[in-house]
């Protein structure tokens, strides 16, 4: 067993048991009741995991990515599942009931937003747009329309605007954040889940589930680097954290 230090007092925290294995994390159980640990791996998927490699030191720039990131949405005042950084790769987080929805909000056309409205990538949108897949991998994760969510019974009504609301207060922190450091933030991915009956964000915000445009060259700096099999994936993350973290 490994234990970590939890200020104050010294309180420790131990890593039990694998609760949850994804494609890109793994979440571990712990001794304190309502807390869990999330790994950050250096493996990649794509295409529904039909594509699959290692993106060299990922998963240590990923984690301090997302860790900075909620700390700076929770002073903003949106609640999320994060507490602290554990180790080079571990962040210690609040166990959500996690609803099976992909939420994403979109400033500016790329990927399938630009297949499904025959817009070109790079296209600025009138408003930003929130969007909400359905976390199926047997059904290839469809885009749901609301009344589907409702169908399923994923959420109620008053939660479905309350996710909405949530994804666009996000997007309004994190989009001048990004270009306060010369990065175009495209779009963005985001989970959230419930502590209590209360909506918390979840799993991670980092080059895995943003578009990042160097805002100067249009240069990407995101998974797309790997979906797309361009050069320097693992460059991309480190220039990501480095700009977040020069400041
Ligand atoms: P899309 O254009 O492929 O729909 O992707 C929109 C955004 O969501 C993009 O920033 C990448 C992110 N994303 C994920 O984080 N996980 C996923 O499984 C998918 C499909 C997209
Ligand atoms: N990681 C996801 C998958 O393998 C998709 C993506 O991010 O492109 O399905």
């Amino acid at each position: 067993l490994k234990g970590y230090k939890l200020p104050p007092g010294g309180k420790v925290v131990r890593k039990l048991d694998k609760l949850y294995e994804g494609k890109a994390k793994i979440v571990y159980t712990t001794d304190q009741p309502g807390l869990l640990i999330q790994y950050f791996k250096d493996s990649a998927t794509a295409f529904n995991g039909k594509k699959k490699g290692t993106i060299e030191g990922k998963g240590a720039a990923n984690v301090r990515i997302s860790a900075y990131l909620f700390e700076i949405l929770e002073k903003a005042g949106i609640k999320t599942h994060y507490h602290r950084l554990l180790t080079e790769r571990e962040m210690l987080i609040d166990r959500l009931e996690m609803i099976p929805l992909e939420a994403i909000v979109r400033n500016i056309a790329a990927g399938s937003l630009s297949e499904r409205l025959g817009y070109e990538e790079g296209r600025r949108l009138k408003k930003p747009i929130v969007e909400f897949y359905y976390k199926r991998d047997d059904l290839g994760d469809p885009l749901l329309a609301c009344q589907h969510v409702l169908e399923l019974g994923l959420v109620d009504g008053v939660q479905f605007q309350q996710l909405r609301t949530l994804s666009l207060q996000v997007n309004d922190v994190l989009q001048p954040l990004f270009a306060e450091r010369g990065l175009e933030l495209v779009d963005f991915k985001l989970e959230f889940g419930f502590r209590d009956s209360e909506i918390i964000l979840g799993d991670e915000i980092s080059p895995d589930t943003c578009r990042l445009w160097d805002k100067k060259t249009g240069e990407r700096l995101d998974k797309d680097r790997f979906r797309r099999d361009l050069r320097r994936v693992e460059e991309a993350y480190q220039e990501v954290l480095k700009r977040l973290a020069s400041s």
